[in-house]
């Protein structure tokens, strides 16, 4: 007999002669994210680019307990539902998971660790409230789609960023290479040939709230300069998403160059981010730029296959505090599946 609510699944397990004891629990996982064209402007209904990241990964178990708790391995921190401060990313994806699924948030705990440096611009928040969403849906036996995933993480992301355009949770619900814009449906990016990239994390954390709130400071005191540089911004993604459907993608190295000098001129670079662009283009990386939030975070080089292990020593001896090789591959356009 299946017994959906998973408290009275325990119960029935623990007490019954038949079934042997089963602990009972819901699990979910999440990778990372990194954009590779059009951050910052993705805020203000300009397209953007964005590819999942599996090298790192968060992970959530919900289970059964008395009261409701939440454990974040990564911080060693165990807390009461009930004393979550209102802004909590992750109170907020089991609030509205449970209420998607119908069922009380009551006698559970949730446990949460993740590999994404916080706040390092791989999309740590977006992945820790995915795969807390889809852990609790498991636990409820709820089946969810990734657009439904990336919904109900977009309500966690409102509380961490401000206002977010959405494209963190919804590429690393779909797990696919997108064309993203602002309120739409994601587009499957398509990738023709593979490319290689060599992401250097900063060791700067920049929370993605701040510069994304100094760069709307700045557009209400110039707006048209910033909407200008938005429209630069826009044609290079356009021209970078047909690049990446062509044969050539070594061609994208001066586009992301141009995207870094833009995102420099929206106020969003840091020299940490200049310093290691630079490292790369010199160990042979045919074009560099920062992604994500900026001011920290992370730096992504584009790189050939033979060239990508000198390229991530040198970002390391510069002073990245990790790097990850990751080659993005080829991906048809067709429908999310
Ligand atoms: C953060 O990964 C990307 C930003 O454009 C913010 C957002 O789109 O919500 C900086």
């Amino acid at each position: 007999m299946r017994q959906s609510d998973p408290l009275a699944r325990y119960f029935m397990q623990t007490h019954s002669n038949e079934a042997a004891w089963q602990p009972v629990q819901g699990e979910g996982a999440a990778v990372g994210k990194i954009i590779l064209f059009g951050e910052h402007a993705v805020v203000y209904g300009k397209p953007a680019l964005a590819v999942p990241v599996g090298a790192v990964t968060a992970r959530a178990t919900i289970r059964p307990a008395q009261g409701e708790w939440i454990h974040a391995q990564n911080f060693s921190r165990r807390y009461a539902l009930a004393q979550a401060i209102e802004r909590d990313p992750l109170a907020q994806a089991l609030r509205v998971t449970s209420a998607y699924c119908g069922q009380p948030l009551r006698n559970l705990e949730l446990t949460v660790s993740s590999t994404i440096p916080v706040a390092g611009g791989l999309g740590s928040g977006a992945a820790v409230a995915t795969a807390t969403v889809r852990a609790l849906a498991d636990y409820h036996g709820v089946a969810l789609t990734p657009e439904t995933v990336a919904a109900l993480t977009f309500e966690s992301e409102k509380l961490l960023h401000g206002t977010p355009s959405g494209i963190d949770n919804t590429v690393i619900a779909y797990e696919r290479p997108i064309v993203f814009v602002k309120g739409e449906p994601p587009v499957p990016l398509r990738v023709a040939q593979p490319f290689t990239l060599v992401i250097a994390d900063t060791g700067v954390p920049s929370p993605t709230r701040v510069t994304v709130g100094d760069v709307a400071a700045a557009r209400a005191r110039e707006p048209e300069r910033f909407d200008a540089l938005f429209a630069e911004v826009e044609a290079l993604v356009l021209a970078a998403r047909a690049i990446i459907a062509g044969s050539d993608p070594a061609s994208l190295g001066p586009l992301m160059e141009a995207n870094q000098r833009l995102l420099e001129a929206l106020g969003v670079s840091a020299e940490i981010n200049e310093r290691l662009c630079v490292v790369a283009r010199q160990t042979g990386a045919l074009g560099a730029k920062l992604s994500g939030g900026g001011r920290g975070g992370n730096v992504i080089a584009l790189v050939t296959p033979e060239a990508a292990a000198r390229v991530a020593e040198a970002l390391a001896a510069a002073g990245a505090k990790r790097t990850i090789i990751t080659e993005i591959g080829a991906q048809a356009a067709g429908p999310f599946g």
